[in-house]
């Protein structure tokens, strides 16, 4: 989503909000600006598409100034056109945004009645002729700050220059994050703190409500009243060291190799490895007295948390509501207070995965939030907070926040099932010593089938249509091979529980369509291969995704079979998930997309 950038500084800042902005690229965008003060007028430059155009208008076009702001655009109202892209500038006040402005067309009519003329086709716009009416109206930038805000509805974050006042950036948040980052005689802005590390570490969260004047040494704080308030300063533990592609391609392909070190990372914190049981740790939530669990999250997070269902449900009795944030903050489910819930979010910062936790916070329930960004709003809104312990995710496409959500989901559940006497001291040690080998079975898996699913990913490239069955814990894993093969290689792809087949899905199936078959040689291996049957019956194409012992026992002829090693049922979909996201991301490759930051997509999804 959007992404800002401000800088009240000492020295010269367009190049240094341009590369701000580039540690923003991650968040998806398609248009890009910057704004300055140089010698008492703004300055403006924008551009469509990529950061490398607005670079080269820049390098056409320099901007001076020590003081300024930027922004990323995700177009929400009106084209990705250089037109629509911030900053919007009205009458010596210069605006980015990031959000939505609900009532803007309200605000916008009204605002054309009395003479406003709007250059874009944006929400953003009505915030500087707001401003710019409350100043002719003979207001200061601050009076006109705090009776803007008052008629914003909606979810957003601000920062403002006002050409008149060249030492300060006005900032607000009300949903999307917004951090002020602490430098020496130099204060900055940022949507997160990854944006900020290479200049401060140093940093103060605003809060929902906030709205805030920076000045080069000093920062003002308001809340929604207009009460001055204090915030605590921090210091961040983001890097952008380690945002880097190292000698990978594609920050994917770095994250999905990343994966036996990250899950070992987890498992250390979640499990008392040596001796074969889950860390104290991990039991901030009191699962032993709670009556039912409650999950909610988005996207590739969601399926995390249907796969951790399974987990909670047969290892600690423990039965499992779970829905999309963006149905369950609307459904008005009837929660009990004794019930638990847990939010997953790798960003931390999801609008409607925020929403839903605040919903069940509101109906007394006790809120754990397994989060790989443990300064984010959801960690800092939760009960208890879950660090997934993934490093920063940079390629839209989830891979390493997806298998660290499971190991910790997996540690919980065996954590609830022993807190609940529903497994035994030495089934605990079992699962505990099956998770503790995933790192050394994920080394061994991606050195081993690479150049099989290269082949593969070559061949699937050409297909329009691609199908993912799987039973149990495989059939959320399905939904997951086919997320991930469709946001980055646009190919339409499809996740079913494989005995949904008959249901309606076998329809498609004919030898133009390649179905891909998720099946460990679990409890369900022989049902899956009828399935698998019915496929090849109907001339489809079978790629078959098995252990040694499914292979072995199953006698089809596929059009591919990757063979993983055999593995105990709660691994499974952990490892699972490794040919399934190098299957997209090879196929991605060969067709020539932007593998990091597919076209219309956002790393953090801040707006419902
Ligand atoms: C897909 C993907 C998304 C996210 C979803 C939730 O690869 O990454 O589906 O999982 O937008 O985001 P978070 O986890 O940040 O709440």
């Amino acid at each position: 989503m959007c992404g800002i950038v401000g800088i009240v500084g000492r020295h010269p800042v367009s190049q240094r909000l341009l590369d701000a902005l580039k540690r923003l690229e991650y968040r998806g965008y398609d248009s890009a600006g910057v704004a300055t003060i140089s010698g008492g007028t703004l300055e403006r430059c924008r551009a469509q598409g990529k950061l490398v155009n607005l670079e080269m208008r820049l390098k056409e076009q320099p901007l001076n100034g020590f003081i300024g702001i930027g922004h990323t655009r995700w177009a929400t109202h009106g084209a990705p056109t250089e037109r629509n892209a911030h900053p919007h500038i009205i009458d010596g006040i210069a605006v980015v945004h990031n959000g939505i402005i609900e009532n803007f067309a309200e605000l916008k009519a009204e605002l054309e009645e009395t003479g406003a003329d709007f250059e874009t086709s944006t929400d953003s716009e009505v915030v500087a002729h707001l401003l710019a009416k409350y100043r002719r109206d003979g207001m200061s930038g601050q009076e006109a700050m705090h009776e803007m805000l008052k008629r914003l509805r909606g979810a957003f974050s601000l920062a403002i220059l006002f050409q008149d006042d060249p030492s300060t950036i006005m900032a607000a948040r009300n949903g999307p994050p917004l951090v002020i980052g602490h430098g020496d005689g130099e204060m900055f802005l940022g949507s997160d703190p990854i944006t900020l590390a290479p200049l401060t570490n140093e940093v103060t969260y605003l809060v929902d409500g906030d709205w805030a004047v920076v000045g080069k040494t000093d920062i003002r704080i308001f809340d929604s009243e207009g009460n001055a308030v204090t915030r605590p300063r921090c210091t961040s533990t983001a890097s952008a060291d380690r945002v880097t592609k190292g000698d990978y391609d594609h920050f994917m392909e770095k994250e999905i190799h990343e994966q036996p070190e990250v899950i070992a990372r987890a498992l250390a914190r979640y499990v008392d490895i040596a001796g074969h049981r889950v860390a104290p740790l991990s039991t901030g939530m009191d699962f032993a007295n709670v009556s039912s669990l409650v999950i909610s999250a988005c996207g590739t997070a969601y399926l995390a948390g249907l796969i951790g269902k399974y987990w909670f449900e047969r290892y600690a009795r423990l039965s499992v509501e779970i829905d999309v944030a963006s149905e369950f903050r609307y459904r008005d489910i009837p929660l009990s207070p004794h019930a638990a819930a847990l939010f997953i979010s790798q960003s931390g910062e999801t609008a409607d995965t925020l929403a839903s936790l605040r919903y069940c916070k509101g109906h007394g329930l006790k809120v754990g939030a397994v989060v790989n960004t443990s300064e984010s709003t959801i960690a800092r809104e939760a009960d208890v907070i879950f660090p997934i312990l993934a490093g920063p995710e940079i390629g839209v496409a989830s891979t390493k926040a997806f298998t660290c959500q499971l190991a910790v989901l997996a540690a919980l559940a065996v954590g609830a099932g022993r807190a609940r006497g529903t497994i035994t001291e030495e089934e605990e040690r079992q699962l505990v010593m099956s998770l503790a080998e995933m790192p050394r079975i994920m080394t061994q898996v991606l050195r081993n089938i690479q150049p099989k699913i290269q082949l593969l990913s070559r061949e699937l490239s050409e297909f329009p249509h691609v199908l993912y069955l799987g039973r149990g814990t495989s059939f959320p894993l399905a939904m997951e091979g086919a997320l991930k093969l469709k946001e980055i290689s646009y190919i339409h792809a499809e996740g079913y529980a494989a005995g949904e087949l008959k249901h309606g899905p076998i329809a498609l199936v004919d030898e133009k369509v390649p179905v891909i078959i998720i099946a460990p040689h679990d409890r369900f291996f022989e049902k899956t291969v009828s399935n698998m049957q019915e496929v090849a019956a109907r001339g489809g194409l079978v790629i078959l995704i098995t252990d040694e012992r499914g292979a072995a026992s199953s006698k089809l002829e596929t059009m591919h079979t990757i063979v993983l090693p055999n593995l105990e049922e709660i691994v499974a979909p952990i490892i699972f998930s490794l040919p399934l996201q190098l299957l997209a991301y090879h196929v991605a490759v060969f067709k020539g997309t932007d593998v990091d930051q597919p076209r219309n997509l956002a790393k953090s999804v801040t707006v419902e």
